[in-house]
């Protein structure tokens, strides 16, 4: 990726990106063993602004916590850390990418006194799944990979290792020639995107899945269920069916990297009239209004810079 900013923060400092390395015997480079977030930074009237940057953070500590990795900083630490480094690389929008990572002291599994590391990097990424996905939907395929179940990997926790399984989705999803892949839990019920929770609407209400579906708990999914309590839209949480995602009006992925991006079809089957909905559509530009700080009512999701 080419589209990186010049400085990283890491463990304290700000360094040139190129001189951000470490060693090949790094525990996490081996076994994964690591937690990260994916947070955005939107240009507004009154400048940079990053959108849910305490709730990001958080989740961090609460996806080190589970694997019992001890970050060397405090959160508002990070947070700052996070903010000045979109003002020290004087960037409008893009992609904050905090990481924590075991370096070496032995190669174990278990990563006793492996170093914990701590870098924050900035790049400029638009929508993660191109600006025709956010416009037009994405067509979409059912992996042959489930998703693993909670009882094997905690799905709250945002851990680097996790990830194999949804490259595997979207390896296969890509081969096939679909946008993004929907993974099935081991119950075979609707799990979520590679990178990404889904939602479906069916006669004006909206249904997303929770815990128990074996998701990560996003943040956006989280934004959408209070735009939709805001906005009087009826809301169901519970488990989804491969039938209820036929069958539904209208579908949609979300994720801070791919916003809400319209799910027009899934392995050939076109959901609703295969293009993006009303009700998608409104959340969408409801979402984009807040993001770039035009709905004052939700400012206090935005950091500004
Ligand atoms: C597996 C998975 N599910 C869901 C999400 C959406 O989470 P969020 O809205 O917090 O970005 C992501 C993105 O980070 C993800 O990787």
């Amino acid at each position: 990726m080419s589209n990186h900013c010049e400085l990283i923060w890491v463990n304290g400092k700000f360094i040139p990106f190129k001189n951000a390395t470490t060693h090949v015997m790094s525990h996490t480079l081996h076994y994964g063993s690591g937690v990260f977030e994916g947070i955005k930074c939107y240009k507004t009237e009154l400048g940079p602004a990053i959108f849910k940057l305490d709730e990001h953070i958080n989740r961090l500590y609460s996806s080190a916590n589970i694997y019992k990795i001890k970050i060397p900083f405090y959160p508002d630490e990070l947070i700052q850390a996070c903010i000045d480094l979109v003002k020290k690389n004087n960037i409008e929008s893009g992609y904050i990418r905090p990481i924590i990572y075991f370096g070496y002291d032995s190669l174990g599994v278990h990563p006793k006194k492996c170093p914990v590391n701590v870098s924050i990097a900035m790049f400029n990424w638009g929508a993660y799944l191109g600006k025709d996905a956010l416009e037009k939907g994405i067509s979409v395929t059912i992996s042959p990979w489930r998703k693993f179940h909670s009882s094997s990997f905690p799905t709250v926790a945002k851990a680097n290792g996790q990830y194999l399984n949804s490259l595997l989705a979207v390896q296969d999803a890509h081969e096939k020639g679909y946008d993004e892949a929907l993974l099935l839990n081991q119950e075979g019920t609707i799990a979520e995107g590679a990178g990404q929770n889904i939602f479906l609407v069916k006669d004006n209400e909206l249904f997303t899945n929770s815990e128990d579906s074996c998701i990560l708990m996003g943040l956006t999914r989280d934004t959408i269920i209070d735009l939709a309590k805001d906005n009087n839209i009826p809301l169901n949480i519970g488990r989804l069916s491969l039938g209820q995602l036929f069958n539904a009006n209208e579908a949609f992925f979300c994720g801070t990297a791919s916003e809400i991006t319209p799910i027009c079809s899934v392995d050939g089957r076109l959901i609703g009239f295969g293009k993006p909905g009303e009700t998608t559509r409104k959340l969408q530009n409801l979402y984009l209004d807040i993001i770039h700080g035009k709905e004052k009512l939700y400012n206090h999701w935005l950091t500004y810079i």
